[in-house]
């Protein structure tokens, strides 16, 4: 992954966890309402795709969680134990019985088997977690041939004021716990570039949601990049 294109102060899992402790009490009133647009963007994406056994992969105090469609099978994961206790107490509240596990754990490499979902989603994850490539290449492995990933996320403007604002914030990141000057190129090679879908997302087209199916097969996945 080029230097030029990745953040410029990482954030390893220590910092994620930190920042996150932080957040967990706060998050649902200070982010909630803002990335509620792309949240309700993903999951309508999801339930409308085809496959039972969806991966959220970063899940939080679990946002998300009562908006999938009852006959979708729900595993979320999160590196912060202080978010995935949220997540847990909403599930148990609002009676979400299609979450089957709410597990700590490395997005950037999970205990799953290979092909183990038919959809992995991850909403305002990728800016946060430390090797975007690790994570991306681990959805890959963990959904099935045919199935989708998806990403919604803020990726760092081409130009203009908002380009300059973002370079700016990137000094906050440890404490923001997530990258404002995040390109798009850190998590996509060209060749998936290529391949996804793209749609602004409100408000402003602020974020965008990235839909990326996976290769029929591991040799169509191979040809890609040859
Ligand atoms: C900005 S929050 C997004 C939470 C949720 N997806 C939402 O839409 O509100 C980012 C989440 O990603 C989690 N995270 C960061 N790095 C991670 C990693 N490597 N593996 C799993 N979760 C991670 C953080 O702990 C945090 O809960």
């Amino acid at each position: 992954m080029s230097s030029t294109l990745s953040p410029r102060s990482a954030l390893d899992a220590e910092a994620v966890k930190t920042a996150y402790r932080r957040w967990a009490r706060v998050y649902d009133t200070v982010f909630g309402g803002i990335s509620g647009y792309g949240r309700k963007r993903a999951v309508a994406a999801v339930n409308a795709l085809p496959g039972e056994r969806v991966l959220e992969v970063g899940v939080g105090t679990g946002l998300a969680l009562p908006s999938y469609s009852r006959d979708k099978r729900i595993t979320g994961i999160d590196l912060s134990e202080d978010m995935l206790e949220r997540a847990r107490i909403r599930v148990l509240q609002d009676h979400l019985t299609n979450v089957d596990d709410l597990l700590e754990m490395d997005a950037e490499a999970t205990t799953f088997e290979d092909d183990s979902f038919d959809i992995a989603v991850a909403m305002f994850v990728a800016s946060v977690v430390p090797h975007p490539d690790r994570l991306l290449a681990e959805l890959k492995r963990v959904v099935k041939p045919g199935g989708h990933i998806l990403f919604v996320n803020h990726f760092l403007a081409t130009g203009g004021l908002r380009l300059s604002v973002e370079r700016g914030m990137a000094r906050a990141s440890r404490s923001l716990g997530w990258h404002p000057d995040f390109a798009i190129e850190s998590l996509l090679p060209p060749e998936d570039l290529r391949r996804a879908t793209l749609t602004p997302v409100p408000p402003a087209g602020l974020f965008t949601l990235v839909t990326l199916p996976q290769c029929e097969s591991k040799s169509d996945a191979a040809a890609l990049v040859a």
